[in-house]
């Protein structure tokens, strides 16, 4: 469902569209449902999408006065909670045509989220999972957001162990068959610092730049990964 939803707002993205817009979208695809949104009243979080937009880096808050316009991109985070479970993903996407550097960090960020899903695998270590992700993005020249992290889902939107976007391989606990986790790369074009603004959510990074975030809950299988949160 998670998937199937953000299918869904990917589709409605467009020069004009406001994010309140996409968390109405949002809110009628879950009453579709009849299933609850995972992020609504979390920590009295008021609403059922994260909507960040360019140098926004996660937890922007939906408004009718954020118009997107050409060349944005957006960062979608949104989360269902259906028979006891949790699931949890993110997408960045472009509004329009966007800047050649911009594409480049969507994209790299995505690759930075596929290889991390390819470490997660029985008898490897969870920082595996965060080299991956910062290998790839430093690789690119680019930088990975720290004061955020990824983290293990399931019947909490928020379960140990916590999953960093940097960290050495070979190191942090043993991955089980079993175990379900959050990874959420969230890489800067600029310096990795974010400050909080004034709404006590929206996390922006502090030199202006853009940031990109991508975001799928992973199983790990006896089988390898298997990703939860794709169609
Ligand atoms: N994907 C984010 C996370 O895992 C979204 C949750 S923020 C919320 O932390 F507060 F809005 F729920
Ligand atoms: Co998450």
């Amino acid at each position: 469902m998670v998937a199937e939803i953000l299918e869904v707002l990917r589709g409605k993205v467009a020069p004009g569209v406001t994010t309140m817009d996409l968390e109405l979208v949002a809110e009628a695809e879950l009453r579709k449902r009849g299933v609850r949104s995972a992020f609504k009243g979390y920590r009295n979080y008021p609403y059922c999408l994260c909507a960040s937009v360019n140098e926004e880096v996660v937890h922007g808050m939906p408004s009718e006065k954020k118009v997107l316009r050409e060349g944005d991109i957006i960062s979608m985070d949104f989360g269902v909670y259906c028979d006891g479970y949790y699931g949890d993903a993110a997408i960045t996407v472009a509004a329009g045509t966007i800047a050649p550097e911009a594409k480049r960090l969507i994209d790299v960020t995505a690759k930075c989220l596929e290889e991390a899903v390819s470490a997660a695998t029985v008898g490897g270590r969870l920082y595996d999972i965060s080299h991956a992700i910062q290998s790839r993005a430093e690789g690119s020249g680019f930088s990975v957001v720290r004061a955020f992290v990824g983290h293990g889902i399931g019947t909490e939107l928020h379960e140990p162990p916590q999953v960093p976007n940097f960290g050495s391989p070979g190191r942090g606990m043993r991955l089980k068959e079993g175990m379900v986790l959050a990874i959420e790369p969230m890489v800067n074009a600029g310096g990795s610092g974010v400050r909080i603004l004034d709404d006590g959510w929206t996390a922006v990074t502090a030199d202006g730049r853009l940031s990109a975030h991508f975001e799928h809950s992973v199983a790990i299988t006896a089988d390898g990964p298997k990703v939860l949160s794709r169609l």
